[in-house]
């Protein structure tokens, strides 16, 4: 069989199996309208679909539409947000939206290409919703699908490679359905992430129920765990965070904005100090040191892409003056919601209400 015809025999496949054995209820596949695929993307984007779902309906619920995000306080779409991760989404989810807006007169642009100039949209979710929404013959490439495809063709070109990374996307792009694209580009969109989160997974990967096992050269070589090849690895950092929380007698706790960039950026927090002195400092300058109770709260570790936060929280309550301390406001828990806490100060703060009476 010629190349090209083993090719369009693959994308066939990917579809037919996508039709009958792919996830085909999620509630972003039942619209064509960018905006609502958009959202479900980005949400998708670090996070599974059974935790998506409920944000997805709470954030269309408040959000109707690119509008209504866009004149939303950034406050709000951080709430909505809390407890997703990955804080930077939200921001750039916030601007998307203001961009489209202003820029586009409030109609996401048709194609990849341009939609990829938005704020947080990358050339694979700019791919996935050119082809869900538009039936672009564009390809994707996140995680999943470079996993899919790398082991398909044998690819064992180090990813960390720039340029190796092009060339995968030059041969994603060969793969692509040819013929009747309204109907086959969204459905192998789908396909080959819904192949790479249920048959061909990172470890035990269940070829023999591979649509395309006959035309994978991992498989033939037996060595499909191996992929994809990357020599640099990703160098973990642990820092240590001593955090504040700092308590009125009517229960409300001092929370700060966090800087624009960095961890957390544009959350709400309590502060947070790099050592133990530091804290202490802080705290030894609160109210009257006879009328308030220091309690240190069991250190946990917070774990990040990049970086393993070690939290040792200490709860200071009873008479801590009361004032301002510095930039920041007093917030009680029926205004923690309508913020953005980022989903482990969220249940500190949780936990330790829980233990006001
Ligand atoms: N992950 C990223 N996009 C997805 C989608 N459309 N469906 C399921 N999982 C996804």
């Amino acid at each position: 069989m010629s190349v090209f015809a083993e090719e369009a025999r693959i994308a066939e496949r990917v579809v037919a199996w996508q039709a009958r054995h792919g996830r085909n209820h999620l509630p972003w596949q039942q619209t064509r309208d960018p905006y609502r695929v958009w959202l479900s993307e980005i949400m998708l984007q670090q996070t599974q679909v059974s935790t998506v779902l409920d944000y997805y309906a709470r954030f269309l619920a408040r959000f109707p539409d690119v509008t209504a995000l866009a004149n939303a306080p950034q406050d709000e779409v951080m709430g909505l947000w809390s407890g997703l991760g990955y804080y930077s989404r939200a921001r750039n989810l916030h601007r998307c939206a203001q961009q489209v807006v202003a820029e586009h007169g409030g109609a996401f642009p048709r194609t990849a290409e341009v939609l990829a100039t938005l704020p947080g949209i990358g050339r694979s979710t700019a791919g996935a919703i050119a082809a869900f929404c538009f039936s672009e013959r564009v390809p994707i490439l996140d995680a999943n699908v470079r996993r899919v495809l790398t082991r398909l063709l044998g690819f064992d070109k180090d990813m960390a490679s720039a340029a190796n990374e092009r060339l995968l996307w030059g041969l994603a792009e060969s793969l692509l359905p040819s013929q009747d694209l309204g109907y086959a580009m969204p459905r192998y969109t789908q396909g080959l992430m819904d192949l790479g989160a249920s048959i061909c997974t990172p470890r035990a990967p269940r070829c023999s129920a591979c649509p395309v096992m006959e035309s994978c050269q991992a498989l033939k070589d037996g060595d499909a765990e191996r992929y994809p090849v990357r020599t640099r690895k990703l160098t973990r950092r642990a820092e240590s965070w001593h955090l504040a929380i700092v308590r009125d007698e009517r229960g409300r706790v001092w929370l700060q904005r966090r800087p624009p960039t960095g961890i957390w950026a544009g959350m709400h927090c309590v502060p947070v100090f790099s050592d133990d002195a530091a804290c202490a400092a802080f705290v030894a300058g609160l109210g009257d040191p006879s009328q308030r109770v220091l309690e240190e709260l069991p250190p946990f570790v917070h774990v990040l892409t990049h970086r393993d936060l070690h939290l040792h929280p200490v709860l200071i309550s009873g008479d801590v003056g009361g004032g301002a301390l510095g930039e920041g406001e007093w917030l009680g828990q029926d205004q923690w919601p309508s913020v953005g806490l980022p989903a482990p100060i969220r249940k500190l703060l949780d936990a330790t209400q829980a233990r006001l009476w």
